[in-house]
């Protein structure tokens, strides 16, 4: 955002007036199917249930379904269809979820939990909103909900920016912050959890432009990912068949990384066409059109989204740049994040703490703080110094020797060559600055 002309920033409120989430639709339609155990009492999303049971079983339930079955030809030949469709494991994803077949298949299965079989509820929708009071009294008139997407704070906000700024389409809103979904299961650490960090972006367009942008997008953001060092071949794109869509998009695609615990979605483009602006055009009574000076035509743009997760794509960035490596007969963890990402840029090591080096080193850190995050370490053996700072990142260790008494000049250590070069102190800055815009 920082870099382009084309797209402004917006901070917006956590909690906002409850008919925003009508207008979204998410009161009506953020749900997810949930059962029980009626015998040990844990809770379930329908659609992730499949993960928590082994293949062996799923493939058991099944062929005990499609016995109970063998009369039935025209549900047989849905099933079937079903598992002739989809994508790899999303099979018995569908097979649950879909309201016919899941009905019958839930009776077949163990619960992953207590292991009985045959003890789930009906599927029933869940909302998955956390919902609060305004005022002292808790009644349904004071309901509002901690925002389940950063999203919606950008439409509403949307003429208000645009104005202020005075952009022209196309161009974007693009904000970071918490959102909150009441997830019945969280699971692989930051993957899923109920409270979590977004970074979305809304691109306005003229609506004859949506495919032009929606094609353009999906290439940039996959594009950023490889840019900041991430393994290619550990992102794909998950396009969306069309019926299965969410309620608002004309084309959707998810990028996904490969985690140790499979493929997963980290980040979603969608062609939210003019749904979002009409629908609180609509539900607001305010005008959402936009004034174009070429054509003097007022319309409601095209929405084109990039919403990521920022929590789940710095654990996919933590993922991929973790490593383990053998170095003279001993072995060093190494985060081997892009120079952008990692947490600190530089360490400061003074070589003895004497002769005055410590004095020299402490004068390199106070003069690289002003423009980078360093760390100052004097403790212990310098091979020491060096390894705790590849376990946590740091692209670069200044050490400060004899040699900097004499001609006032460091090593600078590259973490993940391990290489060293000699440079001026006073060509620190600029080293860095280069290395970090790379
Ligand atoms: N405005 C569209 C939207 O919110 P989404 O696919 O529901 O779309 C976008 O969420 C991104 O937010 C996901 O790609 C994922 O990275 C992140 N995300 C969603 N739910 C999450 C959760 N429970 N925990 C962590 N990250 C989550």
């Amino acid at each position: 955002m920082t870099y382009r002309v084309d797209i402004e920033g917006l901070d917006a409120s956590i909690l906002m007036h409850p008919k925003v989430w009508e207008a979204s639709g998410h009161v009506e339609n953020f749900t997810d199917p949930m059962v029980d155990c009626k015998q040990c009492k844990a809770r379930f999303r329908l659609d992730l249930l499949g993960d928590m049971i082994n293949d062996k079983k799923k493939k058991k339930a099944l062929e005990s379904l499609k016995e109970s079955l063998k009369d039935d030809a025209a549900l047989l030949e849905k099933i079937s269809k079903i598992q002739a469709g989809s994508v790899e494991n999303e099979n018995f994803e569908t097979l649950l979820t879909d309201n016919e077949i899941g009905k019958l298949l839930l009776p077949e299965l163990n619960c992953p939990q207590c292991g009985n079989k045959g003890t789930f509820t009906s599927a029933r929708q869940f909302n998955l909103m956390f919902k609060t009071f305004i005022g002292p009294v808790e009644d349904s008139g004071a309901v509002v909900y901690l925002r389940p997407e950063t999203a919606q704070g950008i439409f509403v906000n949307f003429l208000n920016v645009q104005s202020a700024s005075r952009q022209k389409l196309p161009f974007g809103i693009a904000r970071i912050g918490k959102a909150f979904r009441n997830e019945i299961n969280t699971k692989n650490f930051l993957f899923r959890t109920r409270e979590f960090e977004q970074m979305e972006m809304q691109f306005f367009v003229k609506p004859s432009d949506d495919k032009k942008w929606y094609d353009y997008w999906k290439t940039e953001r996959l594009n950023w990912y490889y840019s900041l060092g991430m393994t290619k071949d550990k992102l794909r794109y998950h396009d969306h068949p069309a019926d299965k869509l969410a309620h608002y998009a004309k084309e959707a695609t998810d990028i996904e990384y490969q985690f140790p615990f499979g493929w997963g979605e980290i980040e979603g483009i969608h062609n939210r066409t003019d749904f979002d602006l009409s629908r609180h055009q609509e539900f607001s009574g305010k005008s959402l059109k936009y004034f174009d000076e070429e054509s003097k035509e007022k319309f409601i743009p095209f929405i084109i989204e990039t919403s990521a997760g920022a929590s789940r794509s710095f654990m996919a960035f933590f993922v991929d740049a973790y490593y383990e490596e053998e170095v003279n007969g001993e072995m060093r963890s190494v985060l081997k994040f892009h120079p952008k990402l990692a947490p600190i840029k530089a360490a400061i090591l003074p070589l003895v703490n004497k002769d005055g080096m410590p004095e020299i080193a402490r004068e390199i850190e106070k003069d690289l703080r002003r423009n980078f995050k360093v760390f100052y370490d004097d403790k212990g053996a310098v091979g020491r110094r060096y390894r705790r700072q590849d376990e946590i990142g740091t692209p670069y260790c200044i050490t400060v020797d004899t040699q900097t008494l004499e001609d006032k000049t460091v090593t600078v250590r590259d973490r993940d060559s391990m290489e060293q070069e000699r440079i001026s102190v006073n060509k620190l800055t600029e080293f860095l600055i280069i290395k970090l815009s790379q």
